[in-house]
């Protein structure tokens, strides 16, 4: 294969606003990276359709989520943004890969088993087949790593799965790529249901990154801590899982570690402590909110980062369908 910088791909749905899950656990680590890495990022807009959208609503989601990534430093120049839906190739290679995944390995995939008992009157094929059109969204830019959150893993190890499959029958087609996934911030939990990952399905528990700092405080404030009679700061993420959260949420955005942050508020309680975790996500989002405010009223702009994105992410991804079509017996005698 070709001499090139290492390459990071990765894409959130825009089936909600963004949220501080998305932003800890993947965008963070993604802006980073543009230096050193080519680095790929789109918006799985294809992948939403597995539930039920609003399609004016889509169409106005997958815009201002564009404005937010850049907002959240992701230079445009620097890193290649883009619609999965501009890019054909992405449904294309999904097809060939369906025929290199096993019925079986599909039905062990745990968001398939949560997405099909959530939404049990809509269980249709998409929903089940997602992970090869994921597979596909990774494979076709050849990509070393894949810096998600930890939910994502599963996917990630399928397509690693279909790819060391796909190569054994036809030779060193596509790279195996790594799922990355940040030490802390890869699990971010529900503010008010501590238990399962933030998600826009609970949105009282769920800080999105548009929202005002004043929306921001009051989650905070209503954050689920524990009922034990201690009321103090202290990790323990079995028994406390709602402050061990908000910890986390803390340390990831001030790098201190847990025990510093057990010092910080030794004594002063969760009337002290959640205020003041709140504050710290405020003032990070702030300026990505203003950013991204100003941003999604230039229509122009972002049309035209779609129009360039879309443009160098086909040439990427055209040349491993191109390679992935000869390999398994398409006639290519078009000129
Ligand atoms: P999605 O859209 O659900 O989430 C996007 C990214 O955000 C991370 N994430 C979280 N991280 C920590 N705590 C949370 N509460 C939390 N919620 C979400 C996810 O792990 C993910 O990294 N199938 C993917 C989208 C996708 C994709 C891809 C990703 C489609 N094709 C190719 C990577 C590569 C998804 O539904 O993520």
């Amino acid at each position: 294969m070709e001499e090139r910088k290492k390459r990071m791909l990765s894409g959130i749905q825009p089936s909600g606003d963004l949220h501080l899950g998305n932003y800890l656990g993947a965008i963070k680590n993604w802006a980073v990276r543009s230096e050193e890495y080519d680095c790929f990022y789109f918006m799985a807009d294809m992948h939403t359709i597995t539930v039920r959208q609003d399609p004016a609503e889509l169409r106005r989601r997958s815009l201002n989520q564009l404005a937010q990534y850049i907002a959240c430093g992701l230079d445009p120049e620097k890193n290649v943004l883009f619609l999965q839906s501009h890019v054909p190739a992405h449904a294309q290679l999904a097809w060939v890969l369906d025929c290199y995944t096993m019925f079986g390995e599909l039905s062990r995939m745990t968001q398939f088993k949560d997405k099909s008992s959530k939404f049990h009157d809509n269980i249709n094929a998409g929903l089940f087949t997602y992970p090869v059109l994921m597979a596909a969204d990774i494979l076709l830019y050849q990509p070393d790593f894949v810096p998600v959150g930890e939910d994502q893993k599963q996917h990630v190890e399928l397509t690693r799965n279909i790819a060391q499959r796909f190569n054994s029958v036809y030779g060193d087609v596509f790279t195996i790529p790594e799922p990355l996934i940040s030490k802390t911030g890869a699990r971010i939990y529900g503010l008010t249901t501590p238990e399962a990952k933030m998600s826009k399905s609970v949105p009282e528990g769920c800080v999105f990154i548009m929202d005002s700092p004043d929306d921001i405080a009051r989650k905070f404030r209503k954050a689920v801590t524990d009922s034990d009679t201690e009321r103090c700061v202290r990790y323990d993420k079995e028994a406390k899982p709602g402050v061990a959260n908000l910890m986390n949420i803390y340390s990831t955005l001030t790098g201190k570690s847990f025990e510093e942050i057990e010092k910080e508020f030794d004594g002063k309680g969760y009337g002290v402590f959640k205020p003041a975790v709140g504050e710290v996500v405020a003032s990070c989002l702030r300026p990505i909110r203003e950013e991204a405010g100003r941003l999604i009223k230039d229509k122009a702009y972002l049309d035209e980062v779609y129009r360039s994105g879309a443009e160098k992410a086909s040439w990427v991804a055209n040349k491993t369908l191109r390679k992935v079509y000869k390999k398994v017996g398409f006639y290519q005698g078009l000129k």
